[in-house]
């Protein structure tokens, strides 16, 4: 079994319970759940690797735009499965390529594409830790009320 990170962005995260649902039906099961709004520090430091790329500021407005869903996924290959299930980066493209794809059917272009999965051991590692490292994490604070449901 392997885990990997999972997010339902902002223009998605009303669309939890379907995806849940997807989610489920796909032999994923959810390890952990958390809702919560992110800073631009917050994503910034998320998506440090793409920084000084020319989307990166446009993406960090974007993600801290609303509430989002992160999820710790567990499957048999489940990063690779995740990746799959979500489809390419570009939701546009994902329509064209893999029409049943989360990015497809709930994205809308290459920023707003709805869903994120880690793309490797390594990142996913990383990520579960960035938010579900509990006591140790430095990164995200604690669930706010608001953000809760
Ligand atoms: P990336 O890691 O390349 O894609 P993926 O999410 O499929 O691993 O990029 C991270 C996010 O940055 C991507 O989900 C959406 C955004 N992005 C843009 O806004 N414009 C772009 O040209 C690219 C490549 C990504
Ligand atoms: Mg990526």
């Amino acid at each position: 079994m392997q885990t990997t990170l999972a997010i339902i962005k902002p223009d998605a995260a009303d669309k939890e319970d379907e995806i849940a649902w997807r989610i489920q039906r796909e032999g994923f099961s959810v390890k952990m759940r958390r809702r919560i709004t992110l800073t631009k520090e917050q994503a910034g430091e998320f998506y440090q690797e793409h920084v000084g790329k020319p989307f990166y500021a446009e993406l960090v407005k974007f993600m801290t735009s609303g509430p989002i869903v992160v999820l710790a996924l567990q499957k048999f290959h489940a990063i690779e499965e995740w990746r799959k299930l979500i489809g390419p980066t570009n939701s546009h493209k994902a329509r064209e390529t893999a029409p049943e794809s989360l990015r497809a059917l709930y994205g809308t272009d290459n920023t707003r594409n709805a869903c994120h999965g880690s793309d490797s051991p390594k990142s996913a590692d990383r990520e579960v830790l960035f938010f579900f490292g509990g006591v140790t994490s430095p990164s995200v604070p604690l669930i706010s009320p608001s953000d809760a449901g």
